[in-house]
């Protein structure tokens, strides 16, 4: 059974006090607990041994901060529930899985995003990328563009995923644009732009900045929201679905501490 590894790599996408671990090839759906395994009992092969590599992944990262058999359920709307302490965000694709975790007294929430660069077919990219995302590809050569694409997406997802579990908002790909501080180096960071007012912005001051990496043939991007960014003397009580409601209040009146 392959196992994972810690990440330095996503580990550098974020500012500090983070773990990330990261598999290559299959998960094993053997090193899932009983209750994780039912979550995937009706699903392809192929689906079992992606979620199982992000519960590998996931498990080596809450390790480093002393939870070793945690059982990661996942909410109803998919997104998995982290022990008390921990945030944290798992994204597979093709042959890669990764997660990262965080300490809850640093991180609101984290977002990440793994795609295989050039992979989103050219007829989806209008629906990837808004006007200002559109304008900034086309600037680029064109043979450059369906990675600069490919890096619009996961920038996104990975924001989306960041936001989610504070907000329970979903957005579509044209609310929000993505500003690259450069095209050409393999590492470099975002802006994240609202094109209408999100959740997240009434108690998150701007810049909202990830950053991303190029690797093997894959692109990485994380994605942030730190305790000290929250607005000054902000206290926000968060809209969060039904199936969140379990949860401490105090995790969701998000107050400047
Ligand atoms: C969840 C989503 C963002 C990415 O899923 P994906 O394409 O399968 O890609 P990934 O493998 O990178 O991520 C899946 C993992 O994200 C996590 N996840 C799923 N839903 C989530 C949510 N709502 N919030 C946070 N994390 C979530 C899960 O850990 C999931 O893996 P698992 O089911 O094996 O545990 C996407 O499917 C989705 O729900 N999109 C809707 C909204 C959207 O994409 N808007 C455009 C971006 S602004």
């Amino acid at each position: 059974m392959r196992v994972p590894t810690a990440s330095s790599r996503v580990e550098a996408l974020f500012a500090a006090n983070v773990a990330a671990a990261e598999l290559r090839g299959d998960g094993a759906p053997e090193a899932l607990f009983p209750a994780e395994a039912d979550y995937v009992r009706s699903a392809v092969p192929k689906r079992v041994r992606e979620f199982a590599a992000g519960r590998m992944c996931a498990r080596q990262a809450m390790g480093r901060y002393g939870i070793s058999q945690f059982v990661l359920r996942a909410a109803a709307d998919r997104q998995p529930l982290w022990p008390d302490t921990l945030v944290g965000s798992i994204s597979h694709t093709t042959g890669f899985c990764v997660a990262v975790v965080g300490r809850k007294a640093d991180w609101l929430a984290l977002g990440l995003d793994t795609e295989v660069v050039g992979a989103p077919p050219e007829e989806v990219w209008s629906t990837i990328c808004g006007p200002g995302d559109i304008e900034w590809c086309n600037a680029l050569p064109p043979d450059a563009r369906a990675a600069a694409v490919t890096l619009v997406f996961a920038a996104k997802e990975a924001f989306y995923k960041c936001q989610y579990p504070l907000t329970g908002e979903w957005l579509d790909f044209h609310d929000l644009s993505v500003v690259p501080s450069e095209w050409g180096p393999e590492e470099g960071t975002f802006l994240v732009q609202q094109t209408r007012p999100l959740a997240v912005t009434q108690f998150v001051s701007a810049p909202l900045e990830g950053r991303y990496a190029f690797h093997d043939g894959l692109i990485t991007a994380g994605f942030g929201l730190s305790r000290g960014a929250i607005r000054s003397g902000r206290s926000v009580s968060l809209v969060v679905p039904e199936d969140l409601h379990h949860r401490k209040q105090d995790d969701l009146d998000v107050q400047h501490r």
